[in-house]
């Protein structure tokens, strides 16, 4: 059955032109939260090879902006409101640059993000909460008060520390699976919404690099 759905969300994505079937876990996502609004400014973390950025990119239009960066090099997207960085996100000023590249406000911040999968659960999940905390500290620095954040992480035992993280910042926390994710896969997404604002949040780590 896994086979089935990997197959059909694969096909659907290639005949619509989409770079990734996880292209398809935006468009649900955004047609329950609310992710992206006309003009609006998006931040993508993790953006490779681009599904995501076309989604947003669309949904913001000709005069919103989305910047995607990634450690992996993106061929160019057909949109003028896009913007490729290629970096890692683990390194501090890699971080500072994709908060600059911003410049100003962004309405949403996402982070698709994943560790390179060792097979070992423990050290999975552990590289996919630093990835995860990094990406609440870039939101924390540059979303609007009222923005929203989409993270993936891998449950593991830090996921009630993160959720915790999460409602220090956001009025909102909520917890899915896309219809479109592998069944194979343990990946989950935590949805924050209605961010506080960076005078209201109280977060008990201001780590920005996660180590
Ligand atoms: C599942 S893919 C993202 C797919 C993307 N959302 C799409 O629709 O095309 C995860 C990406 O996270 C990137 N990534 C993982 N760790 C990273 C890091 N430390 N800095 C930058 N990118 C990272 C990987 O290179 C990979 O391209």
């Amino acid at each position: 059955m896994a086979f089935v759905r990997k197959d059909h969300f694969h096909k659907k994505a290639k005949q619509a032109g989409l770079r990734s079937r996880a292209a398809y876990k935006l468009e649900e996502l955004n047609k329950r939260f609310h992710l992206f609004k006309q003009n609006g400014k998006v931040l993508d973390l993790g953006a490779a090879p681009g599904g995501w950025m076309q989604v947003a990119a669309k949904a913001v239009g000709r005069h919103g902006r989305v910047v995607g960066i990634d450690r992996l090099e993106m061929d160019p997207l057909p949109f003028s409101q896009a913007t490729i960085l290629l970096g890692d996100l683990l390194d501090p000023i890699v971080q500072e640059q994709a908060l600059k590249e911003m410049n100003g406000p962004a309405d949403c911040v996402l982070s698709d993000m994943a560790p390179n999968i060792t097979g070992i659960r423990l050290t999975d999940c552990a590289r996919s909460h630093e990835l995860a905390m990094i990406a609440l500290n870039v939101a924390r620095r540059c979303l609007r008060t009222g923005g929203a954040f989409v993270v993936k992480i891998f449950p593991g035992d830090d996921l009630e520390d993160f959720r915790k993280e999460m409602k220090h910042s956001f009025r909102k926390v909520r917890t899915t699976r896309p219809e479109a994710t592998r069944k194979t896969s343990s990946e989950i997404y935590i949805i924050g919404t209605q961010f506080r604002g960076t005078e209201e949040h109280t977060p008990s780590k201001e780590t920005t690099s996660g180590h």
